[in-house]
């Protein structure tokens, strides 16, 4: 049986993993600045992820949901006590589409209401109510087209509040800093306005943080630098390390129902033993804020490299933006430098999404590469 044919493929088959790189059957090593999609937050093969896994698969890998399961508190526990944030439920899942389409769902549930606000750029994921409130219409089949939704700028208060005036809006949903939209993020205002503005008129305000969540950005939560109290907020990317897992924190504000929602593999044992060892490494090896340190040390060496025109981002989710287009340049620090980053829809722009253990003698190597090939292409011009 043949793979049904949708994702563009590098000729690389990566074999081994540890800390920042990955390796192939040959020996050929790589530096990946991009984590598989910004998945890998605590390094390849952590001796610890890989010891918790292990001996939970020995024990007892699965069970459903019908049966008491103490892992998913202890993993509910410790994201509290990493987040420092109280008062949220948390409802564990397998991937940060699920995690949003649950999201929804619930805000819909909650509020009575059907109508979704979201915004220009946006990426939430492909399941189906998801990808009709991301801005990507190449992605979205007839059957997605259906949904109640509303497209916004970001950053456009008054437009929000105009349209959540109308009162028929479940939820506003938003990425605290965009992904593949190329590291957009909005102003404190915006997102406090749109917090308050959610509150005044009865919809739930979501934090999409799958991919800027889990200390990425030096911060356990990107919005948590806005001083906002999102309804509902969505995980998933870093928080398995590779392992599916995915969740939402749920504010008490808003009341379970027995069966409301529910998945067969969401918080089984495995995935919280993924769950739980990435968040104690997180914390004892205070990753949060070697994500803050080396993101100094990213924009000063950036800074002094004349085709950067800017960097966006924070922490660890960062976009190096040049004056043309990188495509090119992607191409080679992967294949003669041996360096994995990743793209945006902003084709000037090349992503950095290194583990969060990452040192700055492996962003030197970067720069290295990144210098080498800029003065390349120049020389052959
Ligand atoms: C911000 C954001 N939300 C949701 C998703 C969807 O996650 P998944 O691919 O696990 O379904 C992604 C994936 O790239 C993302 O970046």
């Amino acid at each position: 049986m043949e793979l049904f044919d949708v994702y563009p493929l590098y000729d690389i088959t990566p074999v081994k993993g540890e800390g920042v790189f990955v390796y192939e059957a040959d020996g050929t090593k790589y530096l990946d600045l991009y984590g598989g999609h910004a998945v890998i937050s605590i390094g390849h093969a952590h001796p610890s992820y890989v010891k918790a896994i292990s001996e939970q698969v020995a024990k007892l890998g699965f069970y459903s949901n019908s049966i008491k399961n103490p892992m998913q508190q202890e993993l509910a526990d410790k994201l509290q006590k990493a987040s420092k944030l109280e008062d949220y439920a948390l409802f564990l899942c397998n991937s940060g589409a699920e995690a949003n389409e649950n999201a929804l769902k619930l805000a819909s549930f909650h509020t009575g209401k059907s109508k979704i606000i979201y915004f220009e750029k946006a990426f939430h994921g492909r399941t189906s109510g998801v990808v009709a409130v991301t801005d990507n219409e190449s992605i979205k089949a007839p059957f997605n087209k259906d949904h109640n939704v509303v497209r916004l700028a970001f950053d456009d208060t008054e437009a929000l509040e105009n349209e959540l005036k109308k009162g028929d809006t479940a939820a506003v949903i938003f990425e605290v800093i965009q992904g593949v939209g190329g590291l957009g993020e909005a102003t404190s205002e915006f997102y406090k306005k749109a917090s308050q503005a959610c509150e005044k008129y009865g919809a739930v305000l979501i934090a999409d943080e799958v991919q800027s969540g889990y200390g990425r950005t030096g911060d356990f939560f990107a919005f948590q630098k806005h001083g906002i109290r999102p309804g509902i907020i969505s995980i998933a990317k870093g928080m398995g390390n590779g392992f599916p897992i995915g969740g939402i924190l749920i504010d008490k504000s808003i009341e379970a129902k027995s069966g409301m929602l529910g998945t067969t593999f969401g918080g089984n044992h495995l995935a919280c033993a993924a769950g739980i060892a990435v968040l104690d490494v997180l914390m004892e090896e205070n990753l949060m804020n070697n994500a803050k340190e080396l993101e100094l040390i990213f924009k000063e060496k950036a800074a002094a490299i004349p085709e950067i025109v800017q960097v966006k981002g924070r922490g660890l989710m960062l976009g190096l933006e040049f004056d043309f287009e990188v495509a090119q340049l992607r191409k080679d620090l992967l294949f003669k430098h041996k360096v994995f980053t990743g793209a945006a829809s902003n084709k000037k722009l090349l992503r950095i999404l290194p583990p969060l253990n990452i040192k700055k003698e492996h962003i030197n190597l970067f720069f290295d590469a990144l210098k080498a090939e800029l003065k390349r292409s120049k020389e052959t011009i």
